[in-house]
C-alpha cells in the first residue's frame, strides 16, 4: 500500500449516502479543509444534503460561530459525484448508507475496485461487523469502522473500529484524520454495537420495555430521565433523533450477533413504528410531533386539585426516608411522628430496586394509601410517585399534589420494580460492567467513551460508583427476582465489586505493558 500524508492540507474525502449521518459527516470534513465529493444512489439527495449542509453552515455564521468565508470555502469544498467512479480520487471514503450487511459489502467491495491504492474505505456502521463488511473485498487490509454519532457536527467522538485485517497503519491514519475533522478518536473492537451503541443498550431498550409495560407514558420517562437522572436527552427523544428505523436495527442487529442474549432484546413498540414509518424527526412524526425539525411539546399534565392529608412515611430505606421528611419538612408538611401510620393517613415508601407493590406488603401497609416515592435521583426539579395497583385515585392525586406544591415537575407512574429512573441507571451500570468484565474496553475508555459518544452524565461505572455499587447491584438483583428474566443477571464484575466494596472502575488486573506492546504487534 502507498502512502499518503494526511496532515496535508488538501485531503479528498468521499462521502458515499447522504442522509442524516451522511450530511452530518460532509459537513465535518468540509469544515475541516477537506475536499468533499458526496454520492447518493436516489437522484438528487446528494444535492439536497449539499443545501442542508450550507443552511447548518448558516446557522452557525448566524451564531457567530464560524466566519462567514470559512462557511463559504466548506460549501464550495463539497463536489457532488454522479457516479460511484468519482470517488477514484480519493483519499478516504466514509459509507453511510442503509444498516444492511448485502448493501454495504456490495458497496464497500465496489468502492475497492475503484479508489486508487492509497485510499482507505471506511464504513460508519452502528453495529454491523467491519469484518464481515470488509470480507468480499481484495483489500480488506484497507477497509476498518469510522462510526460518527448523531448529530456529527456536535458529538465529537468517533469510534475507529479495525477488522481482523486492516492493517494498523489504516487505523492510525483514521485517528489522524479524525482529529483534523475536530473529532476525539478512540480505537475499539470489532465487537457487536462495538462500544457505544453497546454501553447504550439499555438507554433506549429499557425505556422501551418499561412503555411497553404500561408503566408510564414516553413523555414521562423522557421527562424523568432528564429532570431527575441528568440526561440531556430522554431516550424517546432519542429515539426520534437517531431514527427510529436506526435505532430498531441496531437492537436487532446486536441481538442477533449475541445470539439472542436477552440483554440485547429489540422491542415490538419499535418495529410496529418503522412499518407505520413513524421513523422520528426526520419524518415529521415519532414519539413525539415535529413542525419544520422542531419538536411540538405536548401540553403539561394538569396538577391535581386534592386534599393534602396527614403522610407517614416509611423509615425502611434510611436515606429514602431522610430524603422525603426534608422535602416534606421544605414543603411545610407535617409528618406523623408515630412507628406506624395513622387511619387514614397517605403512607409513603422510598424502596431501591423494589415496587411499590412488594414494598407495601413487606412493611403490612394499606396498599390503598400508599405510594412510592423514587430518592435515588436528586427531587429538587422532579418526583417520582409510583402507585400500587390497588392505590385509590384520591391517595395518589394528593401525593401529586403534594409534591408540585413548589412547582416542581410530578410524574405519576404505575408499579415498576425500580420506577423508572432507578431500572434504567442500575441496567445501563450493569451492562458497562458486562462490557469491562468482557474487555471489551478498558473501565476508563468505557466511560469516557459514553460521555463523549451519548453525552451521559456520568459513565456507567463512575455512575455506578456514584450511587454505590452495592445498591446497583440490589436494584438488578431485585429486577432479576421480579421478572425471572435472564435480562436483568447481575454481572459478575458487579457483584465482585460490590462484594469487596471496591470501585466499579478497579480492573480486573493491573496494566501488564509487556503484554500490551505484544498485543500491538500482533494486531499489526
Ligand atoms: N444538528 C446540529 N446541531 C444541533 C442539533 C442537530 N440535530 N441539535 C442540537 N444542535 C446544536 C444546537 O444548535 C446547539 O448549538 P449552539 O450551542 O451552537 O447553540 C447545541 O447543539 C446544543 O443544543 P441545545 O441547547 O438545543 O440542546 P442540548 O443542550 O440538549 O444539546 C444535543 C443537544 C447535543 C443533541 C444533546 O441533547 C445530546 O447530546 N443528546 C444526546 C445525543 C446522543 O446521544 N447522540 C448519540 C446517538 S447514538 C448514535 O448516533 C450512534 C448510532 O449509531 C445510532
Amino acid at each position: 500500500m502507498g502512502r499518503f500524508d494526511s496532515t496535508e492540507r488538501m485531503l479528498t474525502f468521499g462521502v458515499v449516502g447522504t442522509g442524516v449521518m451522511g450530511r452530518g459527516i460532509m459537513q465535518v470534513a468540509a469544515t475541516a479543509g477537506f475536499r468533499v465529493v458526496a454520492y447518493d444512489t436516489r437522484v438528487g439527495a446528494a444535492d439536497e444534503a449539499k443545501a442542508s449542509v450550507t443552511r447548518s453552515l448558516a446557522k452557525l455564521v448566524e451564531k457567530g460561530r464560524m466566519h462567514s468565508e470559512a462557511a463559504v470555502s466548506a460549501e464550495q469544498a463539497i463536489e457532488i459525484a454522479r457516479h460511484i467512479e468519482g470517488f477514484s480520487r480519493c483519499d478516504v471514503i466514509v459509507e453511510a448508507v442503509v444498516e444492511r450487511l448485502d448493501v454495504k459489502q456490495e458497496l464497500v467491495s465496489a468502492l475497492d475496485g475503484i479508489a486508487s491504492a492509497d485510499c482507505i474505505i471506511a464504513t460508519n456502521t452502528s453495529s454491523l461487523s467491519v469484518t464481515a463488511i470488509a470480507a468480499r473485498c481484495r483489500h480488506p487490509e484497507r477497509v476498518a469502522g469510522f462510526h460518527f454519532f448523531n448529530p456529527v457536527p456536535v458529538m465529537r467522538l468517533v469510534e475507529v473500529i479495525p477488522g481482523i485485517k486492516t492493517r494498523k497503519s489504516v487505523v492510525a491514519r483514521l485517528v489522524e484524520v479524525g482529529r483534523r475533522m475536530g473529532r476525539e478518536p478512540i480505537v475499539v473492537s470489532d465487537s457487536p454495537g462495538f462500544l457505544v451503541n453497546h454501553v447504550g443498550r439499555a438507554y433506549m431498550p429499557e425505556a422501551l420495555r418499561i412503555l411497553n409495560e404500561g408503566v408510564a407514558e414516553a413523555r414521562d420517562i423522557d421527562l424523568i430521565m432528564r429532570e431527575a437522572a441528568g440526561f440531556k436527552m430522554g431516550p424517546f427523544e432519542l429515539l426520534d433523533l437517531v431514527g427510529v428505523d436506526v435505532a430498531h436495527a441496531v437492537m436487532e442487529s446486536l441481538h442477533g450477533q449475541f445470539f439472542g442474549d436477552p440483554i440485547y432484546a429489540p422491542s415490538v413498540i419499535t418495529s410496529r413504528r418503522v412499518a407505520a414509518g413513524m421513523l422520528g424527526r426526520k419524518c415529521g412524526e415519532g414519539f413525539y410531533r415535529y413542525d419544520k425539525g422542531k419538536l411540538i411539546a405536548p401540553p403539561p399534565v394538569p396538577v391535581p386539585k386534592a386534599l393534602v392529608r396527614s403522610v407517614w412515611v416509611s423509615p425502611n430505606e434510611t436515606e429514602g426516608y431522610r430524603v422525603v421528611r426534608s422535602l416534606l419538612s421544605d414543603l411545610g408538611v407535617a409528618v406523623e411522628e408515630s412507628e406506624r401510620p395513622s387511619k387514614h393517613g397517605l403512607c409513603i415508601v422510598t424502596p431501591i430496586g423494589q415496587d411499590a407493590t412488594s414494598a407495601t406488603t413487606a412493611q403490612g401497609l394499606d396498599a390503598r394509601r400508599t405510594v412510592a416515592v423514587d430518592t435515588l435521583f436528586p427531587v429538587a426539579r422532579h418526583r417520582t410517585v409510583m402507585r400500587t395497583p390497588v392505590t385509590t385515585a384520591e391517595y395518589v392525586d394528593s401525593a401529586h399534589a403534594l409534591f408540585a406544591t413548589d412547582g416542581a415537575t410530578v410524574s405519576v407512574i404505575n408499579d415498576s420494580a425500580g420506577f423508572v429512573a432507578q431500572r434504567i441507571v442500575a441496567m445501563l451500570v450493569n451492562i458497562g460492567c458486562h462490557i469491562a468484565q468482557l474487555r471489551l474496553a478498558t473501565p476508563d475508555d468505557i466511560d469516557r467513551a459514553s460521555k463523549e459518544g451519548l453525552n451521559y452524565p456520568f459513565g456507567p461505572l463512575e455512575f455506578g460508583d456514584n450511587i454505590g455499587c452495592r445498591r446497583v447491584l440490589k436494584i438488578v438483583e431485585r429486577l432479576h427476582s421480579s421478572y425471572g428474566d435472564a435480562r436483568y443477571r447481575p454481572s459478575v464484575w458487579l457483584r465482585r465489586r460490590a462484594a469487596l466494596d471496591a470501585s466499579l472502575l478497579t480492573p480486573d488486573a493491573p496494566p501488564d505493558p509487556a503484554r500490551e506492546a505484544l498485543d500491538r504487534d500482533l494486531q499489526t
